[in-house]
Order: structure tokens, then C-alpha cells, then sequence
């Protein structure tokens, strides 16, 4: 029996579609529930429905064997797992965004102030790639509001249509990184089940090709 943590949402969505394509019965994860576990014996499948943000923690214990989940949470959340497959879903990037005028002038701001959902990207970013030391504000969602309203001078946030941006006057000044769903298996589960767990990344990754027109 295999356990996948799935991010509760359209990631999960993807996620099952692409495990059909792949040749999975996923019907039990189809169930339209509350349910927060969705177990198909004859499968041998065992879907648990996590917040994004939990499912690097659930497969670093190895309360999942394998889990799908956005490479900003992975980033965020530094745990100790195989990231094996980039799925090609769910594209995004993580920026530094503030307000159009800023656009060249990042660096010429002092003593910056950072919103953000994501301090340890952020901190990591502004240290290691910019040298530099700035005060990281941390916000729960909504984080465009906090250059608008002068709570921080820029945030590092997801990007993905800019469509958040622009209908609030605000614009990309530097990219972090690229992000899209990945595939993270816990570092036991891949010993002790690889004849299963194997063949799945196999498969995982040829559809992920197909769809993504690598093959
Ligand atoms: C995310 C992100 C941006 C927005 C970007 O927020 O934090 O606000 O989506 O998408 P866009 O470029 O297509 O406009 P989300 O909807 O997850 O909600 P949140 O603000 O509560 O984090």
C-alpha cells in the first residue's frame, strides 16, 4: 500500500488526472467528500488531502510515502526528502514585486522592508544572492496590500497570470525562482517500497513528459 499526500486543491485535481494517464485507479480519490483520507485497497492507493504547506512535513516523517506539492512550499519548508519529478503543472514564479516605479531601483532602496508568505525563501534570497540584510515582514495571503498600504517597500510573492499585480499598480522586479508541482518521496519509503514506488515515478515522469512535449 502506497500513501500520497496530495496539496487539497487544483493541485490535487492534476495530480489524480495525471495518476489516471499514468495508469492508476484513482476512484477513490475522486470521492467527492469531506473525507481527509480516501483508501483503495484494491489499488493498494492511499490518498490523504493536506494543506500545501503540510505535505513536505508528512512525507519527511514518512506519515506519506509520497507526496505532491508546489516547489515554493518545498523551498519554504527545507525538509529532508527526494524531489524526483517535475510534474509541469501549476507554473508560477517567485518574485520581488513592488511598485512599477521601483522597476531598476531595488537595490537602491535602504533598509528595505519585505511582505511576504515566505520568510525563508525571501531571507535566503536577500542574503545569499544579494548580500544584503532586510527586515521580512510575514503576512498570511493578500500580501500585494503591504507595499500599497506602506507596510513594506517590496514583497516576495508567487506570480502567476500578473494579473494581482497589475490591477493593483504593482509590477515584477526580480525573479527568485521557477516553480511547478513536484514529486517528493520520503527517503525510507523509496528503500523499503521501491519495487512500487519506482515503477509510479517511472510512469509519473513519462506523462509529465507527453504533456510537457519533451518526448
Ligand atoms: C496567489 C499569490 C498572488 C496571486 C498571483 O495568491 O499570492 O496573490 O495568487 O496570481 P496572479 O499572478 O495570477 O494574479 P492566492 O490566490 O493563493 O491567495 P492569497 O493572496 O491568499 O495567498
Amino acid at each position: 500500500m502506497l500513501t500520497i499526500a496530495l496539496s487539497k486543491g487544483r493541485l490535487a485535481e492534476q495530480t489524480i488526472e495525471l495518476l489516471e494517464k499514468a495508469g492508476y485507479d484513482c476512484t477513490a480519490a475522486k470521492e467527492k467528500s469531506r473525507k481527509l483520507i480516501l483508501e483503495d485497497t484494491k489499488a493498494g492507493l492511499r490518498f490523504i488531502m493536506a494543506k500545501p504547506a503540510d505535505v513536505p512535513t508528512y512525507v519527511e516523517y514518512g506519515a506519506a510515502d509520497i507526496g505532491v506539492v508546489g516547489k515554493d512550499t518545498l523551498l519554504e519548508e527545507g525538509k529532508q526528502l527526494y524531489e524526483v519529478v517535475d510534474l509541469g503543472f501549476g507554473k508560477c514564479r517567485m518574485c520581488v514585486c513592488g511598485r512599477t516605479e521601483l522597476k531598476g531601483n531595488l537595490d537602491a532602496i535602504p533598509n528595505k522592508r519585505v511582505g511576504t508568505k515566505y520568510p525563508n525563501i525571501t531571507r535566503k534570497y536577500f542574503e545569499d544572492v544579494k548580500k544584503e540584510s532586510v527586515e521580512i515582514i510575514k503576512l498570511n495571503g493578500s500580501v500585494e496590500l503591504s507595499p500599497l498600504i506602506g507596510l513594506s517597500e517590496v514583497i516576495v510573492d508567487i506570480v502567476e497570470s500578473g494579473r494581482t499585480l497589475k490591477e493593483n499598480g504593482l509590477d515584477v522586479l526580480e525573479t527568485i525562482a521557477d516553480i511547478s508541482a513536484r514529486v517528493v518521496v520520503n527517503r525510507v519509503s523509496m528503500k523499503m517500497k521501491a519495487n512500487e514506488i519506482k515503477p509510479m515515478i517511472e510512469s509519473l515522469r513519462t506523462q509529465a513528459d507527453l504533456i510537457n512535449k519533451k518526448v
